[in-house]
């Protein structure tokens, strides 16, 4: 093998420069230095060893290097379809092969070997090391760039980033802040090798030395719209690349992933609202690694069963971060570091929100408002859809229908309510000069897009003939902060619903078309619903103040938000709230996001667990689907079981089309409203627990409902369930997604598991904020699946023994519940051990926790201490419910007294204990 693989070496001109950051800057090799690197190791000799197996001669014939199998085959001709002729004029091989529903294997495919790009000058950088990348073969593409620059950044001990970009012309870059880092890290977690001719990057775990990407897989390319690199993956569990409806891990077999956000209804295997260039793959043994692409552009990914990937992206520079875990959890942080941790939502966000598009008038809506509450249904938040405007234009109310707009808004305050109404981003543009201020001050203040002639680009959306503010130029995002201050002084909502911002357009490209040029048809033209890049959308020349709306199109919805968060914190000076359907990496940051246009149906409902659990891989923890299905009727049982779901969606709304039979909570059997009150009951109980991981997400990088694979890694049969969500590491949601079913199967990974159903008049109990579990229903698990009861009033719930859960009694809406008595729950392992948390403030003050007003509780078993900073708002005292206590207590002391009246079932091994100590001073309580 030694002696084969020398061979190799000598006979194909290739070296391997070990990159390895461990490894001294004066061990490197320095300008034009070959040969292995002084401490190469194992990790690069595997490598190695897996090149010499890829790379045969330079210059073979194409029939030489053809015999690869059709799993490891690389498209040779994506930007165009080729006969026999034009592909082995391109120096590939042609084997017409079955397709199979994913598209099947290519037939023009690149030959082993097959030559791009040549590394030259390895050289040591402050962060890591540089090469110039030479193209060593002709390219078959338009404005080939023969020169490459690649950096290699060492920039923290678990993240490397490389870019690749033409060191002769800028190109376009993606505007999102980066961490910025001066000096290459040490790390013991990976290795880097540079491979020479053909040029590719392997980067490798330490130790183990298992590859987790190989970019020698495949020839890279980098033409002006047309830039491609390939990668092995070290597994088929891979998850991530939204926006999509797909099952959360992605099927390898042939499966394009096409990025271009369009205002498009949820279907499988088509670009949607958002992208996000960011995969997590689960190796074998359970470690993780993720890969984030920081580029805009429209794009395709491919998978193939190798496993491979492929990037095809149509411009801006390659310019990559490898996120190196080792655990699932960490590399969700480590991408977040890069792309910003999730905003603060306010407390109130957390309710239940109802919407529809239909309420015609404010009275259509207040009697919504007062059906929920006749109907004893909790509601936080009320909206508004297109109904309240004036001719369908933004920042105007109908002065008829919604005459007492302003008041309404006002009434639903006195009641503890909030409000939120819809905006799209597009200015109506027909009115006459002086008519429409948005419009006519947007004008003068040039924040529209233009279009070739460098006049504002109409289109047409709800209004009719549009402008389409450009969310780039910072005037823009002053003249939407005056335009939503107008607003706002006549109507004091309180959070902003961002609304057809892919941006949707009516006609394609603009009223008059789109110029006939390379960026309206470019070269390559991605896998987009509609197959141009106008398609539902303004033309891809249209002119930005950074930039073409080709580079740029993608980060619409998410440059919108940001104005929308940023006007909103001015305008209030309290926790903005915005919800947006279009999104890019980073949105998270500023705003949620709901799925969109979902259709009433069951398939729908079950591909929104793992559309949740995907947002929040990608750092937008505040997701929700429409629940009860937005798209045609819903039917009474689908809309229980979809609510029962929604209450644990981090983002709670039930929103309608116009048109359609209605679906809020009260207009059901009274069987029907039983089960939706408890969930929505539960979902109110548990929100201290779901606000705390929200400060959680905010300040650490975690995720609100998470996958069970990110906590259970270890566990190979978790690496696929996306029909089940935690919140958090301690609560196990199984819910019913199908029809006709009392029954549902749910895995539930190695140990104790109790079943929760509520707090005090959540669980039918009167008043009292006791926790009520059905201790009956434990689950003492080895790692396994349990058919689990579940008639319609039932979504079963069960907290993990080891966690601490802060609940409170639920009320009919937060600003009540946030005053009612507080419970825990602890959950103790068998050997006595349970661990929890809680975060409290006033639940909107802006940047509460970068001030210090709040207080964060910490909870250790029977142990209770208090850290963080002073209260905003007082807290009941807490009933503690001890879940696991094996052996009767004889005494239960709280701070040293006696407590007489606690209660201890041995059946059930609970232990209740009434106290009256104050959360926010350290409490002990123990027993014997
Ligand atoms: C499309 C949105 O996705 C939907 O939620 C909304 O109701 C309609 N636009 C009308 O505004």
């Amino acid at each position: 093998m030694q002696q084969r693989l020398l061979q190799h070496l000598s006979l194909f001109h290739f070296l391997v420069l070990a990159v390895d950051p461990s490894v001294p800057e004066t061990a490197m090799p320095g300008p034009g230095g070959a040969g292995p690197g002084p401490r190469l190791g194992a990790v690069a000799a595997a490598a190695a060893a897996l090149l010499a197996l890829l790379v045969p001669a330079a210059g073979s014939s194409a029939a030489a290097g053809c015999e690869v199998p059709p799993s490891h085959r690389f498209d040779c001709g994506a930007e165009r379809l080729l006969a026999r002729e034009g592909c082995e004029a391109r120096g590939c091989c042609y084997a017409p092969a079955a397709s199979g529903a994913g598209g099947g294997p290519p037939w023009c495919f690149f030959p082993r070997g097959y030559r791009s790009y040549r590394a030259e000058n390895l050289t040591a950088t402050a962060r890591g090391y540089a090469a110039r990348l030479r193209r060593v073969a002709p390219s078959f593409l338009p404005g080939d760039v023969g020169v490459l620059r690649l950096d290699v950044a060492l920039e923290t001990e678990s993240r490397l980033r490389f870019t690749l970009r033409d060191p002769a012309r800028q190109r376009y870059e993606v505007p999102l802040a980066t961490p910025r880092v001066s000096a290459r890290a040490a790390s013991t977690l990976y290795g880097v090798q540079v491979h020479e001719d053909p040029f590719g990057l392997v980067v490798s775990r330490r130790p183990g030395g298992q590859v987790l990407l190989n970019t020698t897989v495949a020839p890279l390319f980098f033409a002006d719209q047309f830039l491609q690199i390939s990668t092995s993956l070290p597994s088929r569990f891979i998850s991530g690349l939204g926006e999509h409806l797909a099952p959360l891990v992605l099927d390898t077999a042939w499966t394009k992933v096409t990025l271009w956000n369009r205002d498009m209804a949820p279907v499988p295997q088509v670009n949607l609202y958002g992208s996000h260039p960011f995969y997590l793959v689960i190796e074998d043994g359970g470690s993780a690694h993720g890969v984030f692409l920081l580029n805009s552009n429209a794009m395709d990914v491919v998978l193939q069963p190798s496993p491979a990937l492929t990037w095809r992206t149509t411009g801006g520079i390659l310019d990559f971060y490898v996120f190196l875990g080792p655990d699932p959890k960490s590399v969700v942080r480590q991408y977040l570091d890069v792309v910003g941790f999730p905003f603060m939502p306010p407390y109130w966000g957390l309710g239940f929100h109802l919407c529809r598009w239909g309420y015609s008038s404010t009275t259509t809506t207040r009697q919504a408002v007062a059906n929920m509450s006749a109907a004893r249904f909790p509601l936080d938040v009320q909206w508004n859809d297109l109904d309240y405007m004036d001719a369908k234009r933004d920042f105007t109310f109908n002065k008829e229908t919604f005459k007492d707009y302003p008041d309404m808004v006002r009434d639903f305050h006195q009641r503890g309510l909030r409000y939120v109404m819809i905006v799209d981003p597009g200015i109506s543009s027909s009115g006459p000069p002086g008519t429409y201020k948005p419009y006519d001050d947007g004008l003068k203040r040039g924040v529209f897009i233009r279009n070739a002639t460098g006049q504002p680009l109409i289109g047409k959306v709800w209004p009719g003939p549009t402008a389409f503010p450009d969310f780039t130029n910072p005037e823009t995002h002053e003249w939407w902060h005056d335009m939503v201050k107008d607003f706002h002084d006549q109507v004091p909502f309180d959070g902003m619903w961002i609304d057809m911002n892919e941006p949707s357009n009516f006609v394609e490209g603009s009223q008059d078309g789109c110029p006939n040029n390379s960026l309206e048809k470019p070269p390559y033209v991605p896998g987009v619903f509609g197959g141009r890049l106008q398609a539902g959308t303004i033309c891809a020349s249209s002119q930005q103040y950074l930039s073409s709306h080709y580079n740029l199109h993608s980060l619409y919805g998410l440059t919108e938000a940001i104005a929308s968060h940023d006007a909103l914190v001015r305008i209030r000076g309290k926790r903005p709230f915005v919800i947006s359907r279009s999104t890019f990496s980073g949105h998270g940051r500023y705003a949620g996001h709901w799925t969109g246009d979902v259709e009433s149906n069951w398939e729908q409902l079950s591909y929104s667990v793992p559309e949740v659990l995907l947002f929040n891989l990608l750092g937008v923890p505040l997701v929700g689907a429409d629940i009860c299905g937005f798209l045609g009727d819903t039917s009474e049982e689908l809309c229980v079981r979809w609510t029962q779901l929604g209450a644990f969606y981090p983002f709670m709304r039930n929103h309608n089309d116009h048109g359609n039979r209605p679906q809020e909570p009260y207009a059901f059997s009274p069987a029907a409203q039983d089960a939706m009150r408890k969930a929505l009951r539960l979902r109110y109980s548990l929100l201290p627990y779901l606000y705390t991981l929200f400060h959680r997400a905010h300040t650490a990088g975690e995720t609100v409902a998470r996958p069970l694979f990110l906590e259970f890694p270890k566990d190979p049969n978790t690496w696929t369930v996306d029909r089940q969500l935690l919140w958090g590491g301690g609560l196990l949601v199984t819910p019913v997604l199908e029809a006709g079913q009392t029954k549902v199967s749910g895995y539930f990974p190695a140990g104790t598991w109790y079943s929760l159903v509520g707090v005090g008049a959540a669980a039918g109990l009167p008043g009292a904020a006791t926790p009520f579990l059905r201790p009956d229903s434990t689950i003492h698990s080895k790692g396994q699946w349990v058919l689990l009861p579940a008639p319609l009033d039932t979504i079963n719930v069960h907290v993990r023994a080891g966690h601490v859960l802060p609940l409170q009694e639920p009320a009919f809406s937060t600003a009540e519940s946030r005053k009612k008595g507080m419970a825990l729950v602890v959950a103790l392992t068998p050997d006595g051990f349970a661990r929890g948390e809680l975060f409290w403030d006033d639940g909107e003050s802006w940047q509460s926790f970068e001030k210090g007003d709040y207080t964060e509780t910490l909870f250790l078993a029977a142990h209770v201490s208090v850290g963080g900073g002073c209260l905003g708002t007082a807290l009941q005292p807490p009933a503690v419910t001890i879940l696991g206590v094996t052996s009767p207590p004889r005494q239960v002391l709280a701070n040293g007294a006696r407590v007489d009246d606690f209660s201890y079932c041995s059946d059930t091994q609970v232990l209740s204990v009434p106290v009256s100590l104050p959360m926010w001073e350290q409490f002990v309580i123990t027993w014997s």
